[in-house]
């Protein structure tokens, strides 16, 4: 059994709680920390938690205490984090890691001189649907990862604290980038180095100084090219769907409108149907294990597994750091609207990661362009001429 103090009582708070003592799991929250006694209480009855405190240090330095779960506002994760540090508690961390890459980097340097377990809460590179996907580009389903689109959009976050930029650090392309960045990243290889971002956001909507809509482009050192799409403004619900292209092959998820479970109801009964429905009413998607189908399942499992193990989860705060590093290149593109480079101080990947041929051998002459078999029953060959360039076609009928 692995005790944890849980920092935040909130939103993914109860999501992560539900997952770690959910289904008879061996782990166990043994303290809480929240800003408001009746928060503390509330949580300390739900969970048949032992501790509360309004004090987050408290919740910390408890001797009991093994493994820290920071769901807290975006301002206070290094401190928190700092504090893990003070105590050596090894520690999780929500997504974003920090406000901007400054504030990750801190938390990275100081929990690996601490020398304690750092793990990074980015569950959407967890979902079945997810790590199906990506083993079969792992074992070269697709051939060469050219371009993976993510999009995260919704109607807007739950909590005053999102849309006040001191505490949030950003608006959509933080909020949400970070989960298509680190998608996109996972595809192509996180020992790609990226390169840099052009990235548009606007505030569309919302009455708030952050950005509410954007769409990036971020280049990696092989030639691949990762997309987000995020959106605060997007009406129908929560839409998280990922598309890879390869040279070899496809893949499209829908990780949450459409999980194959669909239902009409007049509102008759209505009730909650899934995180950020805007109605229940009409035909809607309902998910089946929310927990499940966002990753929150297999991402305790590998994290607390890898603590008890004494490894490394397979996101860690450096990941969290690299997610930063780009996203404050979107920022700085989307204001001079130009190609930003990713600034990374801290880069553990490969380096001079060429960009494979494109040119596909077919004789000693020719490339082959394409090949296809025609509705009337030809085969038609494209070819190019290594020396002319001359462009031809031979077609066996
Ligand atoms: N899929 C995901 O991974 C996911 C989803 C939602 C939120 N998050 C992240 O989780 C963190 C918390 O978000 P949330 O949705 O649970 O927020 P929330 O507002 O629902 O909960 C925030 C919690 O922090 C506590 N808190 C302590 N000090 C506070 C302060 N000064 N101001 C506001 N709250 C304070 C609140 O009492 C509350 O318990 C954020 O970093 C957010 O980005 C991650």
């Amino acid at each position: 059994m692995t005790k944890i103090a849980m920092l935040g009582t909130g939103f993914i708070g109860r999501f992560y709680a539900d997952s770690i003592q959910g289904y008879r799991n061996r782990d166990k929250i043994v303290a809480i920390y929240s800003r408001r006694d009746e928060s503390v209480k509330k949580f300390m009855t739900d969970y048949d938690v032992p501790f509360g405190t309004t004090t987050m240090e408290e919740a910390i330095n408890r001797p009991d205490v093994e493994v820290v779960c920071v769901s807290l506002p975006n301002n206070l994760h290094e401190e928190a984090v700092m504090l893990c540090c003070k105590y050596k508690k090894a520690v999780m961390v929500t997504k974003p890691l920090g406000r901007n890459a400054e504030e990750a980097k801190r938390m990275l340097e100081a929990v690996e001189k601490a020398g304690i377990f750092n793990g990074y809460l980015e569950d959407l590179v967890y979902t079945p649907k997810f790590l199906k996907a990506h083993e079969s580009v792992k074992n070269g389903a697709l051939g060469r990862v050219l371009w993976a689109k993510s999009r995260e959009t919704h109607p807007g976050p739950h909590s005053e604290w999102f849309w006040d930029m001191e505490q949030a650090g950003g608006g959509c392309i933080l909020d949400l980038g970070c989960h298509c960045v680190e998608i996109s990243r996972s595809y192509i290889g996180k020992d790609i180095l990226p390169v840099e971002v052009m990235c548009w956001a606007d505030t569309q909507v919302k009455p708030i100084d952050a950005e509410d809509h954007a769409i990036g482009l971020v280049k990696y050192e092989n030639g691949a090219i990762g997309q987000f799409e995020v959106s605060w403004t997007f009406r129908g619900g929560l839409d998280l769907r990922d598309e890879v292209m390869g040279s070899e092959g496809t893949i499209w998820t829908n990780g949450f409108l459409r999980t194959g479970l669909e239902m009409f109801t007049t509102g008759k009964g209505a009730d909650y149907v899934a995180e950020k429905a805007e109605s229940n009413t009409g035909w809607l998607f309902p998910v089946g294990d929310e927990l499940n189908e966002l990753g929150y399942n297999h991402m305790f499992m590998d994290m607390l597994n890898a603590f008890e193990k004494g490894i490394q989860p397979k996101e860690t705060f450096y990941d969290g750091y690299v997610v930063n590093a780009i996203l404050d290149a979107a920022y700085r593109s989307a204001k001079s609207k130009l190609w930003e480079p990713v600034n990374l101080a801290h880069w553990r990947g490969r380096t001079g990661v060429g960009k494979d041929s494109h040119l596909q051998e077919f004789d000693a002459e020719h490339y082959l362009v394409k090949e296809e078999v025609t509705h009337y029953g030809a085969k038609k060959l494209i070819l190019k001429n290594k020396v002319t360039g001359k462009i031809s076609e031979q077609v066996m009928q």
